[in-house]
């Protein structure tokens, strides 16, 4: 066993365990030798001894769809998987989101394992259990709970990513942490400095246990983990996805605070730090579109009738989820706080 960190995660479905260490995926590979791999193409080479047993699908936001997921059921049930088998999932969100997705669905429910390849899969989204599908010009907009059985975080991974993904997926890490309290948010410094890459996932996912433990299924404390999406997920579709999710949830987090009005110096300035791993930011934040961003931010998920939701810095460290009117004076200070930050990470 070359797993370095284990977690045992809780789940009303199954409980699961978390194997973290450079290694961890081969050894799922040979213990799972005959079950059928779900894989971002983009490890089409990395998987060629497998390749019989390989569903390979592009890594792109336009296939993470209702359709996609029927198109993997489909192929499954060509490659004569049955109910006591286990689907391997290889890739980052969009393939684990899918994978989840059909996993579920497939002759009422498959177990699977998930691999994730990208630094926001191994220290965010690998456990929660959660899938989102676009639907139409709505992203996330349908989905559901089906945790995997085993969850393998390889750092090996990491080797090939972009630096500002890497950047995108710390920015979730930081996140977590903050969350979680200001001792996790220290420690998540310290790591972070010292560059040990398995303890830094180990530590935001075990930050992120708390949360999914309490609550499950994102009624009260979980929600808290939304700390910046609002303005992350609008200001994603008011580019085109010209900026990622987790760069995104940098900005998010910068304009949250900026909007709250309680300082939180040493986030902020780790954020701009993260942040400024992107290239090119002026030129894709400038080009955009004011009225998608409002349009998105006012169609958030988390919010009721008549009242915007957000999660915001509070007093000694903590966040809040604090309810404001659904009015035009809102949504300024929304704008208003997204044009602050802003300028804070282009300056
Ligand atoms: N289900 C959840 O809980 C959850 C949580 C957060 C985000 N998401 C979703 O995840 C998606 C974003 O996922 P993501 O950022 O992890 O990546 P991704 O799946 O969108 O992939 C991004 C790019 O990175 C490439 N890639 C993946 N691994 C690589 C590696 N090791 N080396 C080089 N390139 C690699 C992919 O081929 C793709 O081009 C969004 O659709 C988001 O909505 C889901």
């Amino acid at each position: 066993m070359s797993a370095r960190f284990n977690l045992a995660i809780h789940s009303s479905s199954g409980d699961y365990d978390v194997r973290i260490g450079h290694g961890t995926f081969d050894e799922l590979l040979t213990e799972r030798a005959e079950d059928p791999i779900v894989a971002d193409a983009f490890f089409a080479d990395r998987l060629q001894r497998e390749q019989a047993r390989t569903l390979l699908l592009p890594a792109e936001e336009e296939h993470k769809t209702l359709g996609a997921a029927a198109a993997l059921i489909e192929r499954l049930r060509d490659l004569g998987t049955a109910r006591g088998d286990e689907l391997i999932a290889v890739g980052g969100g969009i393939i684990q989101d899918v994978a989840t997705a059909a996993a579920s669905l497939y002759m009422r429910g498959l177990a699977w394992s998930y691999a994730p390849t990208t630094l926001l899969g191994m220290a965010d989204s690998c456990i929660g259990g959660k899938s989102s599908l676009n639907v139409g010009r709505y992203k996330n907009l349908a989905g559901n709970f089906h945790p995997p059985k085993t969850v393998v975080v390889d750092p090996t991974f990491i080797d090939t990513l972009p630096e500002e993904d890497r950047a995108g997926g710390l920015c979730e890490a930081m996140k977590i942490s903050y969350c979680r309290g200001p001792e996790a948010f220290d420690r998540y410094l310290e790591l972070y400095e010292d560059g040990d890459q398995a303890a830094l996932i180990h530590h935001a996912l075990a930050a992120k246990q708390w949360f999914i433990e309490v609550d499950e299924f994102d009624r009260a404390e979980r929600r808290l983990l939304n700390f910046g999406h609002t303005f992350a997920h609008a200001l994603e579709a008011a580019t085109r996805f010209g900026v990622g999710h987790g760069i995104a949830v940098g900005i998010g987090v910068l304009a949250a605070e900026a909007f709250a009005g309680h300082p939180a110096p040493a986030l902020a300035a780790h954020a701009r730090t993260l942040v400024a791993a992107a290239d090119d930011l002026p030129a894709r934040l400038e080009g955009r579109d004011r009225d998608v961003f409002e349009a998105a931010v006012l169609s958030d998920k988390k919010h009721s009738h008549g009242h915007v939701h957000l999660i915001l810095p509070a007093a000694g460290g903590a966040i809040a989820e604090q309810r404001f009117p659904r009015d035009a004076q809102t949504i300024a200070r929304v704008q208003a706080a997204l044009d602050e930050a802003i300028a804070t990470v282009i300056a």
